[in-house]
């Protein structure tokens, strides 16, 4: 079985502040680094970290070479990443003292990926190999028919939530990745136990994770329900914290562990990237992390 990914690199810009900016407030920051991001990028070097292979699809621009680095340090295959001399996407990520983030997105290269692109990347994709989707790319629908085509096992974070969300094929996602905001914004409920009940009766062979912060996490799927607590720590920067999710939890499974044991070791992965300072920078290596 083959991971791929199909997902946004960004160079984010953080920003650590008292708090986040308001309308009409204009906000001094304490502090500004640059770091490697994109929901895409931290969730193939997630995948990667944990154990697993990702070959991941993106365009990149002249100026995120150290985006293609940091994924070729951590083992992630970029040898279908595609370069043009347009500027990468990029993030404003604001911090505050509590670790919490606040991120506008600008798109960039992210928003150049075409059909055409996405079927040479997954030329090669068998059934029940593994697509990882985000929304942080164009051509959301056509990855999906393309994903459908092949047989593929489709991932899906609907992040950052729009309303195209809803003309996907969202029935043919097998693992859905989902904070209480999205899963508020397709379930119609703020209430954990609601979503994951009219996930279900809508999509009745699929899995659900909803991540909830730090009340931990909720597992749906038709024959169970799990309740997983967080690994309490330090938080510093929840950057990157979804993502590193995603990626531990789709490497557990891909090489057959249970769900209970997925659940654990994702979000032992999360606590440990909450608790440092950046986006893919904080993702630990697997042998950084015990769940006994
Ligand atoms: O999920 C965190 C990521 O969201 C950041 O790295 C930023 O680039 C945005 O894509």
């Amino acid at each position: 079985m083959k991971i791929y990914n199909l997902g946004s690199l960004n160079i984010d810009y953080v920003y650590s502040v008292e708090h986040f900016v308001g309308a009409g407030e204009t906000l001094a920051s304490g502090n500004m680094q640059i770091f490697p991001g994109g929901k895409g990028l931290n969730q193939s070097i997630a995948l990667s970290r944990a154990g697993s292979n990702v070959i991941h699809g993106a365009i990149l621009g002249s100026d995120g070479e150290f985006l293609k680095q940091i994924m070729f340090d951590s083992g992630v295959d970029i040898s279908r990443i595609k370069s043009v001399k347009h500027p990468s996407g990029h993030a404003i990520i604001q911090v505050d003292k509590s670790g919490q983030n606040s991120i506008l997105l600008y798109g960039g290269t992210n928003r150049e990926i075409d059909r055409e692109y996405i079927e040479q990347f997954l030329s090669d994709a068998n059934e029940d190999d593994i697509l990882v989707l985000q929304n942080e790319i164009s051509n959301l629908s056509a990855a999906f028919e393309i994903a459908i085509e092949h047989k593929m096992q489709i991932a899906f974070n609907p992040s950052p939530f729009d309303e195209t969300i809803h003309d996907l094929p969202l029935q043919h996602v097998k693992w859905w990745f989902c904070n209480e905001t999205e899963g508020e914004a397709l379930f119609g409920s703020s209430n954990p136990e609601e979503i994951a009940e009219s996930f279900i009766q809508k999509y009745h062979d699929s899995n659900l994770i909803l991540t909830l912060g730090e009340k931990g996490c909720i597992f749906k799927n038709a024959d169970t329900f799990i309740r997983q607590p967080i690994y309490e720590t330090v938080v510093i920067d929840t950057t990157a914290a979804g993502d590193t999710f995603t990626g531990y939890f789709i490497s557990a499974v891909s090489c057959g562990k249970d769900i209970e044991y997925a659940l654990k070791i994702a979000s032992k992965a999360s606590s440990v990237t909450v608790s440092r300072k950046g986006a893919a920078v904080s993702i630990p290596y697997n042998n950084e992390i015990s769940i006994a």
